[in-house]
């Protein structure tokens, strides 16, 4: 046996390698290196003649991808899942999820918490996620130990909020980021890059210009990525309307503040002017689609055709607790069947989103919001070996043969099938508890 030698994965294998492009491997084989990176992907027989000394791990008849990417999480909101069903955005954040926020300031919920959110994330096949943690030093710092000690790729920060939220929700603008950056130290690229901070001012209803000029500033001497909410319910827009009065539209405040580009994930984005639309692409920032909690919040509907097409640049987000699910597979899901939605009561066109398209927003699209395409998001040879292993069985049947991998791709988001194990740089860091199910255990 020779321990240098990689392990072969052999499994039917999706690699997405670009928005209307991936490679499809009926019987495939996923080289991981002992460092936890992939060597190859490809035909398992020509892994198996490449690496004749590898033990192979016979994962058929199930289905390996990349892992999920999460582009816009909340943590905290993770109790109040399902709660308010109905209300809209600034009613619900206000009744609903002020309060469970606030419960994080006990170090010992919020720790409990953390854990609880990031293992069911890694259970639903999620490998790399945008955070929003409390609005509390503390809980912050446990998010990111909790977060340590699972294995999950983040980018996480302290929601930050100055004005227009409960008093213990509040901090003043340059004490929440004196908070961020003493996390930033602690936190930020620990792991050669698992653990990663991220500046959050929460949106612009919360923030006074003051935070937000310089939650910027410090995003940008520090080379952070930035996360934030924009145009998602006509109410807010109508309240960032008579916040920022001089401002030309919702987009312009964070222009104006110098939040606006290629290091900022935008959450939401559904209803962008064409001046609001181009600001976006010109200045290449990223947007978190969140359709399961657009329709939640009864929000809207984002125009995710017109925008793939425009060349924007578009992740997936749960969005938790406005979305109702920690799966990003439901959020491609949901994403298709919105775009069908979208197409019948717009006359603009018949264009919908394919599963194809799908994967690709769920793993490598996310992954360019994170700016870690050079280390995940799909199966080139050099990156981290970060896969989900979903239940095969219950994708093929008597319609459905690994030879037609346009049904295989459509049945994987349309039946959501278990997913049985999560790995991360290679390693497993997650894997179904077969014991009291029904499932075939993995080699
Ligand atoms: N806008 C500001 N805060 C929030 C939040 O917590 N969730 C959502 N969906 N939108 C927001
Ligand atoms: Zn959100």
């Amino acid at each position: 046996m020779n321990f240098f030698a990689p392990t072969l994965y052999r499994a039917t294998i999706f690699n997405p390698i670009a928005p209307n492009e991936g490679e499809y491997f009926p019987d495939g084989g996923l080289a991981v290196e002992r460092d936890g990176s992939i060597s190859f992907c490809g035909r398992y027989q020509e892994a198996h003649v490449r690496y004749a000394d590898a033990v192979t791990v016979d994962l058929r008849p199930h289905i390996i991808t990349p892992g999920l990417v999460d582009t816009h999480a909340h943590l905290p909101q993770y109790d109040a899942i399902g709660l308010g069903s109905g209300e809209e955005l600034l009613t619900w954040l206000e009744r609903r999820i002020f309060p469970v926020e606030e419960l994080f300031m006990s170090e010992e919920y919020a720790y409990a918490a953390a854990v609880r959110f990031f293992r069911k994330a890694l259970s639903c096949g999620t490998t790399s996620m945008a955070v929003y943690s409390a609005p509390f030093y503390s809980a912050t710092r446990l998010a990111f130990k909790a977060a340590a000690e699972t294995g999950i790729k983040v980018w996480m920060g302290k929601t930050m909020m100055d004005t227009n939220a409960p008093a213990a929700l509040l901090k003043p603008a340059m004490a929440n980021i004196r908070l961020s950056e003493s996390l930033m130290k602690e936190w930020h690229e620990k792991d050669s890059g698992r653990l990663n901070y991220i500046v959050t001012p929460r949106f612009a209803g919360s923030c006074s210009p003051t935070l937000l000029r310089n939650a910027a500033d410090f995003a940008s001497q520090n080379g952070l990525l930035v996360q934030t909410h924009l145009s998602e319910n006509k109410k807010e827009l109508a309240f960032i309307a008579s916040l920022f009065p001089n401002e030309i539209d919702y987009t312009g405040v964070y222009e104006s503040y110098g939040l606006l580009g290629r290091n900022t994930i935008a959450a939401h984005c559904i209803y962008l002017s064409p001046r609001e639309l181009r600001a976006i692409l010109d200045t290449s920032c990223g947007v978190a689609h969140c359709p399961t909690s657009n329709r939640y919040l009864r929000s809207g509907i984002m125009p995710l055709n017109k925008y793939l097409q425009s060349g924007m640049r578009v992740g997936l987000g749960s969005d938790v607790a406005g979305g109702y699910s920690l799966s990003v597979m439901n959020e491609a899901r949901e994403a298709m069947e919105q775009s069908k939605t979208y197409s019948m009561y717009t006359s603009e066109s018949d264009d919908i989103i394919h599963a194809g398209e799908a994967l690709y927003l769920a793993t490598l699209g996310g992954a360019d919001i994170l700016h870690s395409v050079g280390t995940t998001g799909n199966f080139i040879a050099g990156k981290d070996a970060d896969f989900v292993v979903h239940d095969g069985a219950e994708i093929f049947n008597a319609t459905t043969t690994v030879e037609q991998p346009e049904n295989v791709l459509a049945r994987l988001f349309y039946t959501q099938p278990t997913v049985l194990a999560t790995y991360i740089r290679g390693k497993k860091v997650y894997e179904l508890d077969t014991l009291n199910g029904d499932v075939r255990p993995l080699p």
